[in-house]
């Protein structure tokens, strides 16, 4: 391509280090469509005949039946796919091939390219996180009643319901989707004719490429254009936050489906078995979206690292972007899809749960809370009286209102039967009807707004 100044060609280590084909050619689609796009605005503006761009977009047409039929050639000394393309293109339509790249460079045309791949990847991720949201608000719903305990420091805290939990991940959710809308947004701006990075002298018209490829219009300052893949860091910013959600949620999973806890049976399509303990069934698709959380938010590192320290404009280093956006991408598709399976299709086992809530002392804080409306004592003093109630329990090996009355009154004796009715997993919860709270009631209208929240985005 540029024969013209060089007078020996690259060695071996300079074809390889160089060529980005192995994982650019991802991008032809994108690259074809605008190509597309900049040989119709430079017909338009009369920069090439009506003639010329017919044949390169005809020909254009047939490298990508080519590649769709039979994926694209990866030769090393055609470096990268715009390099790919424009050669395939010049050897079926000759000559007329090279008045493609006038008015533009290699550095806005990946620049395009690739916000166009991002901008794809951004809404098949929150495509499938409103799959993930219809399916936790699914079994919400179902579980709006169904009592577990609630932990803190993975301790036995105070009983919830099943479906305040799920709810608690749709909330998670729906900040990611806000976080990739954001992205999408502030990214829909198009750098096709920012050329190398200065602009260009031919009176090309930005606004018409920009809109047919989609973009809310020209990005502003050309040399910005060329070298910004904020763009890509929001993405895997976004994408590296969501990961972490699902990677909560995965361990979850792990740690109800173990024995000791038996919260939940997980689907066998997505477990695996043993290969010498007939017994098991593991978790493996939770652990590896768990593990994936790691090499998201190293993408996002890696990418953050590459950008920091570049001058202006566009330098080669940036070349370098497009292998942690890949693998992200694919790593948080399967990641969302494997928890949406797992949601839709886990067997929660709610009797488990609910001994589990009836074993942990969970409804001490009722106790407590019992004492201060029903006996008018002090917090700090019913707390301590609720302590010995629970030690008391616990040497007995009693759940709290198993302990006969006359033990309570041993304690204090402003306790009298009434107290029971309040000491129950499901008068716990009940009680616990603040918005946003785990009651039943509230579980219940947090899934109405939620379905609103969906039904108003479809
Ligand atoms: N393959 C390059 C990349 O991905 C394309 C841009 C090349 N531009 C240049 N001036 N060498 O960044």
């Amino acid at each position: 391509m540029w024969g013209g100044r060089f007078a020996g060609g690259p060695s071996a280590v300079m074809r390889e280090i160089n060529a980005s084909i192995p994982f650019d050619k991802a991008l032809w689609r994108q690259d074809i469509t605008a190509s597309q796009a900049h040989v119709a605005m430079l017909a338009a503006q009369g920069i090439v005949s009506a003639e010329d761009a017919e044949t390169i977009t005809g020909g254009l047409d047939r490298v990508a039946a080519e590649y769709e039929a039979d994926g694209v050639p990866e030769d090393w000394d055609l470096e990268d796919i715009h390099m790919t393309v424009e050669a395939r293109l010049t050897e079926l339509v000759g000559p007329v091939a090279g008045r493609l790249h006038t008015a533009r460079s290699r550095n806005d045309q990946v620049a395009t390219d690739f916000r166009l791949w991002v901008r794809e990847a951004l809404d098949r991720a929150d495509a499938g996180l409103a799959a993930l949201q219809h399916a936790l608000v699914a079994r919400a719903d179902e579980h709006a009643a169904s009592i577990m305990p609630g932990f803190t420091h993975l301790q036995t805290a105070q009983p919830v319901t099943l479906g305040h939990h799920l709810m608690a991940y749709y909330e998670m959710i729906r900040r990611d989707r806000s976080r990739l809308a954001d992205a999408r947004a502030r990214m829909n701006e198009s750098p096709l004719g920012s050329a190398a990075l200065a602009g260009t002298g031919f009176p090309i018209d930005r606004e018409a490429t920009a809109q047919a490829l989609g973009f809310d219009g020209p990005t502003r300052n050309s040399l910005d254009a060329v070298s910004d893949r904020d763009f890509a860091l929001d993405y895997l910013m976004a994408a590296a936050q969501c990961s972490l959600h699902l990677s909560r949620l995965a361990e979850e999973f792990v740690i109800w489906a173990s024995q000791p806890f038996g919260f939940v049976r997980l689907p066998d399509a997505l477990s695996t078995g043993s290969s010498i303990m007939p017994q098991k069934k593991n978790p493996d698709a939770a652990e590896l979206v768990r593990g994936h959380a790691g090499r998201i938010v190293g993408a996002a590192t890696a990418l953050m690292v590459t950008m920091k320290g570049l001058p202006l404009a566009y330098s080669k280093d940036m070349q370098d972007d497009k292998p942690p956006v890949f693998e992200a991408a694919g790593l948080i598709d399967l990641s969302i899809a494997a928890m949406t399976g797992m949601v839709a299709d886990a067997t929660f086992q709610t009797g488990r749960m609910r001994q589990a809530a009836e074993l942990g002392y969970a409804t001490a804080t009722d106790l407590a809370d019992w004492l201060v409306t029903e006996a008018d004592i002090p917090f700090r003093e019913a707390h301590h009286i609720t302590g010995a109630a629970v030690k008391l329990a616990e040497q007995r090996g009693l759940a709290l209102d198993a302990l006969p009355l006359e033990d309570l009154q041993a304690i204090d004796a402003r306790i009298d039967a009434r107290v029971f009715d309040a000491l129950s997993v499901d008068a716990s919860v009940a009680a616990r009807a603040s918005y946003g709270g785990t009651a039943p009631e509230q579980v219940r209208a947090q899934v109405q707004r939620a379905k609103a929240d969906l039904e108003s985005k479809t």
